[in-house]
């Protein structure tokens, strides 16, 4: 491949370019910085990304963003059809890997593991084909490539371009420690599909920082899981390729995990907390098309369930139908974002007995806009997966949480949410159960345990709002971040 590189500065941009180019353009050479950035299109990944990207573009405007992301995600990102107020940043399709006509066969993940097979072809193809597009207009020259941490291979293209390489974690410290550390976790360890069978509660004591989780709580792929899976694979990659990145930038702020962070900057050239990143962009531009907003201005404070297990995941049939027992036995009122796809699967005439007015009643909506759900005063408890977004959403809005973690991150994200922070509650026994729900629900909404939470909630809340303010810690990252971006 031949890109253009901005340390081949001897490098004479073709004649007919430097004609077009305008004048402003010759005289200041970081007009013509250009950041190239790989997006993971699955779960929240390109949203968050998109976000900071976003802010990055908007600081800096005389550096070129082009953003390289799936048509699928692309369009589920919102706010990207009112980008045109930013001429700086420019969204670019890549190859989903999903053959044409091909049958889903309903494996878990399947799309997620084609779009990695397709990698890393589908991005350098899409990054040729955006240079050829617009070769001959200003011959920008790309500076920087900006990526997904989980997108190992573009610390490789960004070496081959001779340019530096920003990651970007979108998980918490913690789930990157477990990840980076994984060969040391396995050398010390059986590996397989049954390797943490019996042994879920050793201790992670020999990581810094990662002594109160469990081998129970890791993500597949580190010892447990396919380990040859395109996943497990990708993975690994990644943790052997964190140090080569000129910077690791994490989703999260630099009081939540001090010995974690500090342990990754001794690892790493730089890792800088810039997080939440939902708190960058403004909340109030998601739409309620819903009108859930409305719908909880009519309910007691804190005395709503809120329940969102994300875009992703579809909860097995009979747990979601034994949530949804409990819900309506218990009188709660409750909101549930739920795919339509997956509202079949509830109760027979849960939706007519729960429509309308008074105890027990409730709305399923397909889509909601839920920092501005969750920052509602209505809002009392939050059923969630525990994904990392979620979490820190649900500390914003101060709601404690119930826990049903899955898979990936969740289980570490539980770990941290119940007993080193005391925020939230694992469901019992790790499944929906209709009783256990219940008393859960009980004893959060009803309970002191749930005011506890909420206190400390508040002190977590206090420490984000510093680290995102002015003189705060993340704020000060960003504009390191920004500083490489827009230097290189
Ligand atoms: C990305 O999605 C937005 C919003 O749906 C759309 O307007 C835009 O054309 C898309 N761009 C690409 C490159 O897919
Ligand atoms: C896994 O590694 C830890 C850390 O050295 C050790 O304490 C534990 O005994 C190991 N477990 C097994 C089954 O080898």
């Amino acid at each position: 491949m031949h890109y253009p590189s901005s340390s081949n500065t001897t490098c004479p941009p073709s004649s007919l370019s430097q004609q077009t180019m305008p004048l402003a353009d010759q005289q200041d050479s970081s007009t013509k910085l250009h950041v190239i950035v790989l997006a993971f299109p699955f779960t929240s990944h390109a949203a968050s990304l998109h976000t900071l990207v976003r802010k990055l573009a908007a600081a800096a405007q005389h550096v070129t963003f082009s953003f390289f992301n799936t048509a699928k995600s692309n369009s589920s990102i919102l706010g990207l059809e009112a980008e045109d107020d930013l001429d700086n940043l420019k969204a670019y399709t890549v190859a989903d890997g999903v053959p044409e006509n091909y049958v889903f066969t309903g494996k878990r993940a399947e799309d997620i593991e084609l779009f990695i097979k397709a990698t890393p072809g589908n991005f350098k193809r899409a990054i040729e084909m955006a240079i050829e597009e617009t070769r001959g207009l200003s011959e920008k020259k790309i500076s920087c490539v900006m990526s997904d941490t989980l997108l190992w291979f573009a610390g490789e293209i960004a070496e081959e371009m001779k340019v530096p390489w920003l990651s970007l974690w979108m998980g918490a410290p913690f789930s990157l420690s477990s990840h980076f550390y994984t060969d040391l976790i396995r050398g010390m360890n059986r590996t397989g599909p049954h390797a943490t069978a019996g042994r879920e509660d050793e201790p992670l004591n020999f990581i810094p920082g990662m002594s109160g989780f469990r081998i129970g709580d890791l993500p597949e792929g580190i010892l447990s899981g396919e380990l040859e899976s395109p996943s497990s694979i990708m993975l690994h990659r990644m943790a052997q390729m964190m140090p080569r990145a000129a910077a690791i930038a994490i989703n999260s702020f630099e009081e939540l995990n001090p010995t974690i962070t500090d342990d990754l900057k001794s690892k790493f050239q730089k890792c800088l907390t810039v997080g939440p990143i939902s708190l960058m962009s403004s909340p109030p531009s998601d739409p309620d098309e819903n009108r859930c907003l409305s719908w909880l201005d009519e309910q007691k404070t804190a005395s709503v369930a809120y329940v969102g297990f994300g875009t992703v995941f579809a909860t097995p049939p009979h747990e979601q139908a034994a949530l949804a027992e409990a819900l309506e036995a218990s009188g709660v009122p409750f909101l549930w974002s739920l795919k339509e796809s997956l509202q079949v699967s509830l109760p027979e005439g849960f939706l007519d007995r729960t429509k309308g007015r008074g105890r027990g009643r409730g709305r399923v909506v397909s889509w909601v806009p839920q920092l501005r759900v969750l920052e509602h005063p209505a809002v009392g408890v939050f059923v969630t997966h525990c994904g990392w977004n979620s979490v820190l959403e649900s500390v914003m809005g101060r709601v404690p949480m119930i826990c049903r973690p899955f898979f990936t991150d969740q289980r570490l994200n539980r770990r941290m949410v119940e007993e080193v922070w005391g925020i939230g509650v694992g469901i019992e026994g790790g499944v929906f159960t209709r009783d256990g729900t219940m008393r859960i629900l009980n004893l959060i909404l009803s309970g002191e345990k749930g005011k506890k939470m909420r206190e400390k909630l508040g002190v977590l809340k206090e420490l984000m709002g510093k680290a995102v303010g002015p003189q705060g810690s993340s704020s000060k990252n960003f504009k390191t971040l920004l500083e490489i971006v827009s230097k290189v």
